[in-house]
């Protein structure tokens, strides 16, 4: 039985101020140029893809320096050319209606220093690194093709320089395509993370190439450093600094950190290792920022973080930023990272792809173990015949090498995963001897961290998969997880997958427990107005379950090692249940529901959902909290008082009507009121919600006291709302201090008294002004299908949001002006000028 203990470690950018504008990478040099501004940009259509306004590519390309530009547009990095558009009806809802097909070309000049040029005179090599280019990338310099990399996901490098022309001026040119028929989720389009340049000198650190481990000694660390060096032999020197002091020299790849300070998920202190490679009077300086930890999942007693018994309370997240699309600001992790943890979650799946390092960096930096996954197939594909899984036989050691050498000194990963899903599960045949492959290629490049993979069939539970993984991880099969014990009682187990449950934030149903919903096995056969109820019992599959079953089973299975939310935050595409064509089970509970339900179906066309976005999130895709997120918290933070009432109450023409209502919180009982009455106490068992089943809607104040070992413990309150008499509009920045930073606006509307009104939905214009400028409106709601960058966006439920950056050039005073229903609301940001 292969037991991991890992002491590792990671590293990313610097506190000094001169590295403050860099980006996510493991290892940064101060040499290096991030080519975020001054690209040209023009999309094609190719062969199979919707024909849009775009044109048909020109012969030969765009690749030739003196490709005349003139007429393409001048887009900034990140980019992601698949949210610029309307939703369109014919692309289907899976992939969130929107066009992010196509062909993609993005142009800009670089030029290189005078010290740039004399290091590459010398032998120096200039390198392009890409975050990721959203697909089948071609990189071409002065003209000049570069190598293709299908996988749209993955972070490469190019060596660009035996391209190079005289001169400081060089053109560099990347080709994408996004072919129909590839994905079964939004991935975008473009250059949708960053990209970097840099010059090293001849002898130089390799890509990825700083291995940092360390092992806790007693009140110590001992580090051992491994350098990949390239370009000749060199002198390596390294010194370990804890911020400004310097806390250990490398002798030999090996350092003692004396007193370390662990990196914790309460705690993510990390150091900096500086590494030094010198050779005939030239230095490559390179410098990782990265953490002491110790992680152990031991089969029989479960999972420990520094020697403290820990399950992952995690959430599975997808990759995109809600109305910024597949833009991949750093922001916006940090503000996913953060929401998550305040909730009490502590873990992050990476579904299914390699994530972007700003968001392994903010789960380095905040506290959040991450289980890294980077396919959601192998060779048998999924999401069409362009998948990923036609490059696989070619392409998977390469990408899978990429993303573990990227990744593997964060001490935020804690665990690897080789595959979501795959449908090679209960085809041994053809799937083991792939299984056994990935699994030996991660133990090679990394022997300290075990593998596992998310398997949804039993089938793969005797087949042979069981013994190639290190640990096992389970989709949605929380009532099964004794059974597997029993039949493996060695091995290690997590829920790699779970819940599913389908809502739409604020929107409620009556009657709330129909017959097609119950809690223990929730069902859910849609609503006609393409909403789930934020009652929050529905889910598409009979194997998808509550989470109160979910904590059910952790609690009885100590030893399992935690589980992973289907998902964290809404994400664009996978609608269900209203994915594909109008199914059957669509119900309306009432003759009057289903005219009104064909009237509505028939405005969208026969067979056409709209809904473009998916109903899983606990966060909606704003990053506003469903409900369901104080369940989450209630179970996963029993030390912070958790008291939350649902629905909202604000039901005109429910008068008298059973509006029943649920609490979620971590006292022990709890006390309903409504307008001052009693509707008795509530026990808290299992169950996690309490529920008055029986209240009679009127307007005025629910209020519910939740008492802890007889003390008052937490009280929540929500109030009726009167006529919306304001807009709040509160922003998460005033200062934009780089082109890479942007700042979330939430817009609230509220009657006077401060209640958010969430009957009263009004369009609003949004217009930015001064140094900034507007790149999202968001409001939450699957189904609306306004653009995210058509300048004006409706309230759901009372709350909507839009994103702001600086704009390019300009400095000094900026703001965003709302207006609409005859309300307005305005906030000011300052662009510094040095940025
Ligand atoms: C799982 C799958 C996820 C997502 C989810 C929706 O089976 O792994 O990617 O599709 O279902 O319920």
């Amino acid at each position: 039985m292969r037991r991991f203990a890992l002491k590792r470690v990671r590293c990313l950018f610097l506190t000094v101020a001169a590295f403050a504008a860099a980006g996510a990478y493991a290892e940064t040099r101060e040499t290096e140029v991030y080519l975020d501004s001054g690209w040209k940009f023009a999309r094609f259509w190719n062969n199979e893809s919707p024909k849009d306004d775009a044109s048909a590519e020109p012969k030969g390309g765009c690749a030739a320096p003196s490709y005349d530009t003139s007429s393409w547009r001048t887009v900034r990095l990140p980019h992601d050319w698949g949210v610029e558009k309307p939703f369109r009806m014919d692309i289907p809802g899976m992939l969130g209606h929107l066009g992010f097909y196509g062909i993609g070309w993005y142009k800009t000049d670089i030029t290189l220093s005078a010290d740039e040029c004399a290091l590459i005179a010398k032998g120096g090599r200039l390198y392009l690194d890409f975050d990721g280019a959203m697909s089948l990338s071609t990189v071409y310099l002065n003209g000049k093709d570069l190598g293709m990399r299908p996988f749209g996901f993955i972070s490469f490098r190019v060596d660009a320089t035996d391209a190079l022309v005289p001169g400081p001026r060089q053109h560099l040119a990347v080709r994408l395509e996004n072919r129909m028929w590839s994905s079964r989720w939004y991935h975008g389009g473009g250059l949708y993370r960053r990209v970097r340049r840099v010059v090293v000198p001849k002898v130089h650190v390799d890509n990825w190439g700083i291995v940092v481990r360390s092992e806790v000694k007693g009140r110590n660390a001992e580090v051992t450093v491994d350098v990949a060096v390239r370009g000749g032999e060199g002198e390596v020197e390294g010194t370990i600094y804890d911020g400004a002091r310097a806390v250990a020299k490398l002798e030999k790849g090996r350092a003692t950190i004396p007193d370390v300070r662990l990196w914790d998920v309460d705690d993510p202190h990390r150091y900096m290792l500086e590494v030094r490679v010198s050779s005939n009077g030239e230095t490559d300086t390179c410098r990782e920022l990265f953490g002491v930890r110790t992680v152990e999942f031991r089969p029989k007693e479960g999972l420990f973080l520094n020697g403290r018994h820990i399950k992952f309370q995690g959430v599975c997240m997808h990759s995109d930023c809600g109305a910024l699309g597949v833009a991949a600001y750093a922001r916006v992790f940090e503000r996913q990272v953060q929401l998550l943890k305040e909730m009490g979650c502590n873990a992050i799946r990476t579904t299914h792809n390699p994530a972007s390092p700003e968001m392994l960096e903010a789960c380095d930096k905040y506290g959040m173990m991450v289980l890294d996954e980077p396919f959601d197939m192998w060779v048998i594909p999924k999401g069409g015949p362009n998948a990923y899984s036609k490059y696989f036989k070619e392409w998977w050691k390469k990408d899978l090498t990429d993303f573990i050498r990227r990744d593997r000194n964060r001490p935020s990963v804690v665990l690897w995963s080789v595959g979501n899903e795959v449908n090679e599960q209960e085809k041994p045949e053809i799937g083991l001897p792939i299984a056994s492959n990935l699994v030996a290629t991660c133990h090679l490049e990394d022997p300290t961290r075990p593998v596992t993979m998310g398997n949804n069939r039993i089938g793969a539970w005797t087949n042979g998969y069981v013994q190639v993984v290190d640990v096992y991880g389970v989709n949605y099969k929380s009532d099964f997880y004794g059974d597997f014990y029993k039949l493996h009682p060695d091995k290690g187990l997590l829920g790699t997958e779970t819940e599913s449950l389908l809502s739409t934030r604020d929107a409620y149903y009556f009657p709330e427990d129909d017959d097609w919903a119950s809690l223990e096995r929730p069902n859910f056969r849609g609503f006609y107005d393409w909403q789930a109820s934020s009652y929050e019992k529905y889910t598409i599959r009979p194997s998808n379950t509550s989470p109160e079953v979910e904590f059910k089973a952790q609690r009885k299975y100590p030893q399992c090692y935690g589980s992973f939310v289907w998902t964290g935050f809404d994400y664009i595409g996978e609608p269900s249940p209203y994915e594909g064509r109008f199914q059957t089970w669509h119900r309306a509970s009432s003759p009057e529901m289903a005219a009104e339900m064909s009237r509505f179906r028939e405005s969208y066309g026969t067979n056409a959902t709209p809904p473009r976005s998916s109903y899983y999130g606990i966060f909606d895709l704003c990053g506003f909290p469903k409900d369901r997120y104080w369940c989450y918290k209630a179970e996963w933070r029993p030390d912070v008082p958790v008291a939350h009432i649902l629905p909202h109450w604000t039901w005109p023409g429910r008068e008298g009507k059973t509006t029943p209502i649920y609490v979620y919180t971590n006292g022990d009982s709890a006390e309903l009121f409504v307008n001052g009455k009693s509707y008795g106490l509530r026990w808290k068992d299992e169950s996690l919600r309490l529920a008055w089943l029986n209240v009679p809607y009127s307007p005025g104040t629910v209020k519910v006291v939740v008492r802890k070992g007889g003390a008052v413990w937490a009280t929540a309150e929500r109030r009726t709302a009167g006529a919306v008499n304001k807009l709040e509009v509160v922003g998460d920045a005033a200062s934009l201090r780089s082109l890479q930073d942007i700042a979330y606006v939430r817009i609230a509307l509220k009657d006077k008294n401060g209640t958010v009104v969430p009957n009263a939905d009004v369009d609003l214009n949004f217009s930015a002004e001064g140094a900034v400028e507007l790149i999202g409106l968001c409001n939450g709601d699957p189904a609306d299908l306004t653009g995210f960058q058509e300048g004006h966006q409706r309230t759901f439920h009372g709350l909507c949001q839009a994103v702001v950056r600086a704009r390019e050039g300009a400095h000094g005073p900026g703001a965003l002006t709302i207006t609409g229903g005859g309300l307005s609301g305005r906030i000011s940001f300052t662009v510094p000028k040095n940025e």
